[in-house]
């Protein structure tokens, strides 16, 4: 369920496309006072990296076979089963975790796109990590594709004229705004067709 601290959180998100993208980020993302969670760790691998790195890391798993053979071949490590989406549990993990990893089979394409977003927000307001690093190459398109407005003066001015009474300073829509062209082209986009998302 979405609330305000999700959307307020200051966590900083790194979409990669792939694992090799995924693991690169580790040097440079990951200090030695580090607590890392890894949510989809498979057999361990980047969990391994990750701990050349880290204070300490929990590689976590939904299947059971999967940590399982994590913990067969890297028994010093701790592994555990865990579905991503229960963040009850990793809060009773009881690690102040500063770094949270992402690679979950099924959330890295488009249609898991919305999902993987409301689970990285969820994360960032409950388990509060400094920084996600996620593996979806979709989340990494959609992030190029996205600016934030710089906000303008002169439509401040316009506001003023308009007489808006809008919550915490936001612009009202305007009509003669023009639209970017992706807005165009979705709203050309055949119902019910993902193709090109
Ligand atoms: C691509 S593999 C992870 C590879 C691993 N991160 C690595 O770098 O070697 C994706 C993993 O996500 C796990 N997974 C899928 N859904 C999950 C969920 N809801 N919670 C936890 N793990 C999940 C799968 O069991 C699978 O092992």
């Amino acid at each position: 369920m979405a609330n305000d601290l999700q959307f307020k959180a200051m966590t900083r998100i790194i979409a990669t496309r792939g694992v090799k993208e995924y693991r690169e980020t580790i040097p440079a993302v990951v200090r030695p006072d580090d607590h890392v969670l890894e949510v989809g760790c498979e057999w361990g691998t980047t969990t391994a990296v990750l701990a050349r790195y880290a204070a300490h890391v929990i590689g976590t798993d939904i299947s059971p076979k999967c940590v399982g053979r994590a913990r067969t071949m890297r028994p010093g490590l701790d592994f555990r089963v865990l579905d991503a989406f229960d963040v009850r549990s990793v809060l009773d993990l009881g690690l102040p975790i500063t770094k949270v990893y992402m690679d979950l089979s099924g959330l890295s394409g488009y249609r898991g796109l919305l999902d993987l977003i409301a689970l990285i927000q969820t994360y960032a307001g409950i388990v509060r990590p400094d920084t996600v690093v996620v593996k979806s190459g979709a989340l990494k398109h959609f992030a190029q594709c996205c600016s934030p407005w710089p906000g303008a003066t002169p439509l401040i001015g316009k506001v003023a004229q308009v007489g808006g009474s809008q919550p915490d300073g936001e612009l009202p829509p305007l009509d003669d705004a023009p639209l970017p062209p992706a807005v165009g082209r979705i709203a050309k986009k055949r119902p019910g067709s993902d193709r090109g998302f």
